[in-house]
């Protein structure tokens, strides 16, 4: 029998509420957007092409981890799990796992309940009979899954480094949230371990200038968003290592001093003034593995590529 699958958004789109907060960033004593706003269709798809960057490493580091050593990790998890993709986007990563993980069921989670559509309907004609289901959330606030999402044990999957965009102290809050959510199954995530600095700044600010792109296409956000008036080339890309919070910065640079103006609001902005916009933390591997043991997860083991840039861990509930 060939199954279709079902979708459900769970996304509400309150466009007063992200006005009111985006305006309370720009208006902070250190201005600042939240990072989700830098993925839109167009900052998605920045996103794909800074993955296939020569200085952008996570991504084939990750890669390859997984073509090495997925059958070790598929031993460990429960038999006929419910596999859910958080931030499933074009679900390939999860999808050149099924012949191994060999998923009950599976259920692709991400922001935009559009974007999986196109990649569910064609996942489902290549495996007929596995049920999978598409579910519009913002899981980075509120990880509660609904019961269309399998009352048996879940696997957590979690690739590509997205925990590192969460502090420690919300990365322990999400990794609570995923023990409880799991349903007695656990958690296969992927985090981008600290390394020298001259690895790092490179895959964040790239000679062809997509992560620029990607980082400046927030400015068309907040003008679509809030009505303001940002001019692009006022504004200069910036990103570096913080060594003592482990991070990288990005921020935006104001090339010169300028005044940007929207509905009810305005800013002046100094020359040199940055707007913060994503902080990438980069963990040392036993810190984190202790992080998933505070959320709860019973045992822990990881994977790394052979320079011991990236891991992925399985994470027993
Ligand atoms: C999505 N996330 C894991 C990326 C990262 O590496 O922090 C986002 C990114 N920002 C700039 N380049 C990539």
């Amino acid at each position: 029998m060939t199954l279709s699958p079902q979708f459900i958004d769970a996304v509400q789109d309150k466009p007063q509420a992200l006005r009111t907060e985006l305006v309370q960033g720009l208006l902070a004593a250190e201005p600042c957007v939240a990072a989700k706003y830098l993925y839109d269709t167009l900052g998605s798809r920045l996103f794909e092409a800074i993955t296939e960057l020569p200085e952008y490493y996570p991504t084939r580091c990750e890669a390859g981890i997984f073509a090495q050593h997925a059958p070790a990790m598929a031993a460990l998890m429960p038999p006929a799990a419910t596999l859910v993709d958080l931030g499933a986007g074009n679900c390939r990563k999860a999808a050149q796992l099924f012949d191994v993980i060999r998923p009950a069921r599976y259920v692709a989670v991400d922001i935009s309940v559009a974007f999986l559509r196109p990649a569910l309907s064609s996942l489902q004609a290549a495996y007929p009979a596995i049920p999978m289901l598409g579910l519009g959330l913002d899981f980075s606030a509120d990880l509660s899954l609904p019961a269309a999402a399998g009352d048996g044990a879940r696997v957590l999957f979690y690739p590509g480094s997205s925990i590192g965009n969460f502090s420690p102290e919300q990365a322990l809050a999400f990794l609570q949230q995923a023990h409880v959510a799991s349903q007695g199954g656990g958690l296969l995530i992927g985090v981008d371990l600290h390394k020298d600095t001259a690895i790092l700044e490179p895959a964040y600010d790239d000679a062809l200038g997509v992560t620029a792109a990607f980082n400046r296409n927030v400015l068309l956000r907040l003008n679509l968003l809030t009505g303001s008036n940002f001019a692009l080339a006022d504004w200069q890309h910036v990103a570096f290592f913080n060594s003592q919070a482990s991070r990288i910065e990005m921020h935006l640079q104001a090339r010169a001093a300028v005044q940007v103006r929207w509905p009810g609001g305005e800013r002046q902005f100094a020359q040199g003034q940055r707007i913060h916009t994503e902080n990438s933390y980069k963990w040392q591997q036993a810190d984190f593995a202790a992080l998933l043991q505070r959320a709860g997860f019973s045992s822990t083991r990881a994977w790394t590529d052979t320079q011991g840039w990236f891991a992925v861990y399985w994470a027993q509930a």
